[in-house]
């Protein structure tokens, strides 16, 4: 088990990158892999859990080669030049891997297993088994197919209209991934606009896909040509620099080509909302917008954060409550139940550690009341071995007594490789 010590009481400054969107970066290798022809990818995540979906495709014979300039050149097999894999695929963290390729898999004409962590092996399947299933898929699993490991006897499918309970990015792109084999159209309709990577980069890839609001349709047994992707920088990592500088003080960062597509900046207009003080320059428009973002430190104030607000922000929960915890007065999140079966259950293990840093929080079944204060107590924190939740103890280490300690901390390779070292680099 690794550690790391951060220390209080320093100002954030300087223009940094982050890594490259973790969500992007699973979807331009499966989509690659299912191509014909060379995909270029640039930008490209190298974290855990992207490393996980790559192992899977060369396991099912694609190759994937690294330029000298970094760029990762997928020679693609197409729609139906995948093989059978001699061994489990194992998608570690990955629960965007797991979802993902049980979608695509279902649609093969061979047999595969698919298992994962320990946490990942608690998180629910059954969203996107059950729908798989009205498809034609054959897929059995433990407690009926509910839970990791899954075996998959791969089927020729049928389209289905499917309306997802969940607005879950997981659960649609897997639905449509098995869509691109299906016979006729699939349409999948969310109870709300979840992030819409998949059907972006399909366009790209020359699916044919419409888009409408909550309501996406892919045609079954078009062939995609492999393209160029330029991955954008991760919101969702960007989001811990952001509210670092915005609650430290004298503190002024550049992020360089943020990612900023309208589903994931959630956590940009909660935190305008906040009181943040961030400018916006736009970088580049298509196909996933991108910006330079300028943060300074903020007085933060406490708002009220509904499950609507939240979706585009979704990840980015554990850093709002570290934010929430620094703010003015109070701040109440609501409707984030999903929550729960992340990584970890973030709702309780940011209940459990705001208190240690002597917060006043009140926890509900779908979200959390959070009294902001002016300096956090000093403690021993556990991950839970969830990247995100080691990312933002670090954020709350900077406004503590006298530093926090973090345990499990190497989980930040998940998402974020070299997250601490940036961090040191930044400070002043
Ligand atoms: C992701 C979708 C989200 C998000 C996860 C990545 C994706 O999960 O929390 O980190 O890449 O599609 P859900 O779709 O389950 O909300």
């Amino acid at each position: 088990m690794a550690y790391i010590f951060i220390e209080p009481d320093s100002s954030i400054s300087g223009e940094i990158k982050v890594p490259g969107d973790k969500s992007i970066s699973h979807r331009a290798v499966i989509l690659g892999s299912i191509s014909n022809g060379p995909t270029e990818i640039n930008g490209l995540l190298k974290g855990e859990d992207n490393l996980s979906t790559m192992a899977a495709f060369r396991s099912m014979g694609v190759q994937m080669d690294e330029e000298a300039g970094g760029a990762l050149i997928i020679s693609g097999a197409g729609l139906r030049g995948l093989k059978e894999p001699d061994d489990v695929i194992d998608a570690g963290n990955s629960g965007t891997t797991s979802r993902l390729l049980t979608g695509l898999l279902a649609a093969q004409d061979f047999f595969t297993v698919l298992t994962g962590d320990g946490s990942l092996r608690t998180r629910p399947m059954r969203r996107v088994v059950d729908p798989l299933r009205q498809m034609g898929a054959t897929i059995t699993g433990r407690a009926g197919g509910a839970y990791l490991p899954l075996a998959i006897a791969g089927n020729q499918l049928t389209g289905i209209t499917y309306n997802t309970p969940v607005a879950s990015a997981q659960v649609k792109s897997s639905i449509l991934l098995a869509g691109l084999y299906a016979g006729g159209h699939t349409t999948v309709i969310e109870p709300g606009v979840s992030r819409d990577h998949t059907e972006r980069m399909l366009e790209c890839f020359g699916a044919e896909i419409t888009t409408a609001g909550v309501k996406t349709t892919v045609t079954g047994g078009v062939e995609l040509k492999g393209t160029r992707v330029d991955v954008p920088g991760d919101i969702s990592s960007a989001a811990f620099f952001m509210v670092a500088a915005a609650v430290t003080k004298d503190s002024s960062i550049i992020i360089k080509d943020v990612g900023i597509n309208p589903t994931r900046s959630g956590i940009i207009d909660i935190m305008e909302r906040m009181g943040m003080d961030i400018e916006i320059v736009k970088t580049h428009a298509s196909p996933e917008p991108t910006a330079n973002l300028y943060v300074k430190s903020s007085a933060l104030k406490g708002i009220t954060i509904s499950g609507e607000e939240l979706l585009p922000a979704i990840d980015e929960f554990p850093v709002i409550c570290v934010a929430a915890a620094l703010a003015e007065g109070t701040t109440t999140i609501t409707g984030a139940a999903e929550l729960r079966v992340k990584e970890s259950d973030r709702i309780s293990v940011m209940a459990e550690i705001l208190t240690r840093l002597g917060v006043e929080v009140e926890e509900a079944p779908d979200g959390l009341t959070i009294t902001g204060k002016e300096t956090l107590k000093s403690a021993i924190i556990d991950s839970h071995g969830d990247h995100r939740i080691a990312m933002s103890a670090a954020v709350a280490a900077l406004r503590s007594e006298a530093g926090i300690q973090i345990d499990n901390s190497e989980c930040v390779e998940v998402s974020f490789p070299g997250f601490f070292g940036l961090l040191e680099e930044t400070r002043d």
